[in-house]
């Protein structure tokens, strides 16, 4: 049912222009996500796996193609609703965590909520703090936290406003296994009790299959490879 897909791209390119050379980060790119699936992005670095999440949660533009978030058209939309539909229904873990430096971890992670001027659920902050095992962090700047503790402050942050879908580029990349192992464990959990939809990229082959959904990257070109993992 089309009432299904929360977020869909069609057709979507993305050249990167510098001087003489050209890049096609992105060529032709196709995919649909239903709601409540975790969808995992794999391939190998510079295959455009960072470039289609920034096109997908509206971060960046592509050059040509579309893209859908909840039925809507998030290029076409004024920037005001643009910036609407980022802050409710997009949460994103980036590859660099993007914390500001100058806010506790508790102050980060409802950074987004104060300025949507949105309400959140105490009850889901600490279940998710709990689970991230930051709750007696919560009053560090990130200069005082390890890497991997930004990491899940930023994971922290992304899932308090249950956005319609979450995207998150190498999340686990700074963990070492055992908090690697936990982070997908809670993002496992959400997904399953909270329906919270993800896309998700890994270079971790070995999580592969725990997504519903797998689509391998290629120099600029996404395929599903559900199935034939
Ligand atoms: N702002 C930019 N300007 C020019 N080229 C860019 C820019 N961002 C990315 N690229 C190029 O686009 C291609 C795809 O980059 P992208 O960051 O999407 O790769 P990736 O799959 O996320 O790699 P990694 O696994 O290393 O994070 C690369 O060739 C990269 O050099
Ligand atoms: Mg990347």
């Amino acid at each position: 049912m089309e009432n299904d897909i929360i977020l869909k791209c069609e057709s979507v390119v993305k050249l990167y222009r510098q001087g003489e050379n050209s890049i096609y980060a992105l060529r032709d790119v196709n995919l649909e996500v239903k709601r409540g699936q975790f969808v995992m992005i794999c391939g190998k670095s510079g295959s455009g796996k960072s470039t289609l999440l920034n096109m997908l949660s509206g971060f960046d533009t592509p050059t040509s193609g579309r893209v859908f978030i909840d039925g809507v058209d998030i290029n076409d939309a004024p920037e005001k609703e643009r910036c609407r539909i980022r802050n409710e229904k997009i949460g994103f873990v980036f590859q660099n965590y993007n914390l500001l430096p100058i806010l506790t971890a508790f102050e980060n992670i409802i950074a987004p909520m104060q300025i949507g001027k949105r309400q959140w659920s105490e009850a889901y902050f600490r279940q998710i703090c709990d689970r991230l095992g930051i709750t007696d962090r919560l009053n560090h700047l990130p200069a005082e936290l390890s890497g991997g503790e930004c990491q899940r402050v930023a994971v922290a942050r992304s899932l308090i406003g249950q956005p319609s879908v979450l995207f998150a580029d190498e999340p686990t990349g700074n963990l070492d296994r055992k908090s690697s192992d936990e982070l997908i464990e809670l993002l496992k959990m959400t997904n399953r009790e909270f329906g919270q939809t993800i896309v998700m990229v890994t270079h971790d082959e070995s999580l592969l299959s725990i997504a519903d959904t797998v689509y391998r990257m290629t120099d600029g070109t996404a395929k599903n490879i559900t199935g034939n993992l």
